[in-house]
This record gives C-alpha cells, structure tokens and sequence, in this order.
C-alpha cells in the first residue's frame, strides 16, 4: 500500500457502512451502534467531509454500490456480514474468557470505541498504519477518550508485531486474547502474512482466537474475484492498494498449523463466505 496517505480502502469500508445503513434489511445485520459511530468517527478525523457522509447515506449512493455488484456479486451487503463476524467472534470470545482484544489493521472500524465501555475490564488494542492511524486518533480525541482503548500507529510491513507488543506496557503477553484482522491479509505480502501469524501466536496467551478474512486463490493462482478478477485487481492497484495473499480454503488449514494455530472447523466453508472473502477463526 501507499506509505504516505491514510488508508483508501479503509476510508472505503467506512463509507460503505454508512451507505448499507440506507439499504432497507440491512439493519437486522449491521452491529448495533455500527452507523452512528462511523459517521462520526469519519467527520470527526476529517478522514471525510459531511458532505460526503451525507451523500454516502443517499439513495444514489446505495443505487451505485448495488450496480457494482455485478462486478463483485454481494460484496455491497459482504461489509454488513464482516463487521457483524467480527463483532461475533470478540463478544463469544469475552464470554469464553478472553481479556485482551486486538484489532490489526483498524481503519476507521468503531468496534473498540463502542466495545471499550462496556467491558471496562477488557483492554482494547488497534494497530495501523502511521498515516491512517493518526487521522482516527484525532476522531477519538474528539469522540471521547475510551481509557481501556490504546491506538498504536505503527506500519506492521517495517516493524514486527512482537516488536511492537513486546514493548507495550500495557500488553499482556499471557492473557487470552482476541485478535481480529479483518481485510488486511490480502494487502500483505505472502512473507509477511505468514510471518503476522506467527508472531500473534507468540504475543497472546493459551486459548486465544485470531478471527480474520480472506481472498481464496483461483485456479490461476491469482486471488479469486469471479468473473472480473482481472479488472478487479488492476483496480486495486491502480488504488495503490494491491491485493498479494491469497490462499484456497482447502490449504488454510495446513497454513495455520505451521504458523501455530488451529482452524476451527464450524468457521469454515462456502457458508462463510460473502461477497468476494472468506472468514475464518483459528485458536491457540
Ligand atoms: C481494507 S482496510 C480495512 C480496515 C478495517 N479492518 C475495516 O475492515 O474496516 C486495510 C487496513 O489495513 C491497514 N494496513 C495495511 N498495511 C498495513 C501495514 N503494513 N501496517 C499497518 N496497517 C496496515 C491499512 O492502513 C488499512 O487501514
């Protein structure tokens, strides 16, 4: 990705949240509170200007994201389904015990800011990048402070997850943590993928869960969109944002052992799967 400017994909996720928030139905599967807090934070940060959350909320907008899917086939509604994942997989897993939750990659995501107050006793983490990190920070400022919340800019492609944990004082290397990395590995190259797992095997303690998406390799080898792969990831790149991991799902099993974790089954498969990615949960 581009090293100098915040996230665009990020800011697009985020968008796209609000757009969903027009969609009718769109409200039994978007997490509660999802909406509100995004349009804030977006403002907030100055990562975008009301006028542009406004438009994102129109009707226009919703029209255009649905026209897109003929390209992507359910990728619109595909952003409701993560963060709803995602959310999922921190709440079973306060409920299973874990006390740590770290989100790579945050973007402009909410759910530390919204999760942080109602667990107090939990610490939230979000790693990203320098220049996307920053901008949210601002939007926190302004939002209000969560006190178990910590934002951590730091471009995980230059310094190791361990690295950056290991010197945190407020990290817990033994707690059962839950990590969620949610769009990320497909912008990561396929070293560096590997590399992000081991290393959260090695900061959290026993029994914690890593929750992540993921793009499936094709039969060329390529990360699989459908039909207009091609296009799909000339966009991509041309966005300064190129996907480079992918891997087929019958082969995520394997990766995951040798990177120490285990695949859970039940979160695997075609019924995981929305628009172009793959979600998956794994244990230590
Ligand atoms: C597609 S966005 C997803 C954002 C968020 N996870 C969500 O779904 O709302 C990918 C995020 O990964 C972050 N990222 C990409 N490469 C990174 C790196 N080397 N170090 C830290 N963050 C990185 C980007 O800054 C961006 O915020």
């Amino acid at each position: 990705m581009r090293k100098d400017r915040p996230s665009r994909t990020a800011l697009k996720v985020a968008l796209n949240i609000v757009t969903l928030d027009s969609k009718p139905g769109m409200e039994a599967i978007l997490p509660a509170g999802i909406v509100d807090a995004t349009r804030e934070l977006l403002v907030a940060s100055g990562a975008a200007g009301e006028r542009t959350v406004k438009w994102a909320q129109s009707q226009t907008s919703v029209a255009i994201y649905e026209a897109f899917d003929w390209m992507l086939p359910g990728q619109f509604e595909a952003f409701a389904h993560r963060k709803a994942f995602c959310e999922r997989q921190v709440r079973e897993g306060i409920d299973d015990g874990a006390t740590q939750i770290l989100v790579l990659g945050a973007g402009y995501d909410t759910l530390g800011w919204r999760l942080a107050p109602e667990f107090s006793g939990m610490n939230f983490f979000e790693i990203d990048h320098p220049a996307t990190a920053h901008l949210k920070a601002r939007g926190i400022e302004s939002m209000g402070r969560r006190k178990n919340l910590r934002l951590v800019a730091e471009d995980l492609g230059k310094r190791k997850l361990s690295d950056v944990l290991k010197t945190d004082k407020s990290w817990d290397l033994s707690a059962q943590t839950i990590i969620i990395a949610e769009g990320l590995v497909m912008y990561l190259s396929s070293e560096a993928v590997r590399d992000l797992f081991c290393q959260c095997a090695v900061v959290v303690g026993v029994d914690s869960r890593i929750a992540f998406s993921y793009i499936p390799t094709g039969a060329d080898g390529r990360p699989d969109a459908g039909r207009w792969t091609g296009l799909m990831l000339w966009l991509q790149k041309v966005a300064g944002e190129p996907w480079e991991w992918s891997i087929r799902p019958e082969e995520l099993g394997q990766f995951l052992e040798e990177t120490g974790w285990t695949i859970a089954h039940e979160e695997v498969g075609e019924a995981r799967k929305h628009g172009v990615e793959f979600y998956a949960v794994a244990t230590k």
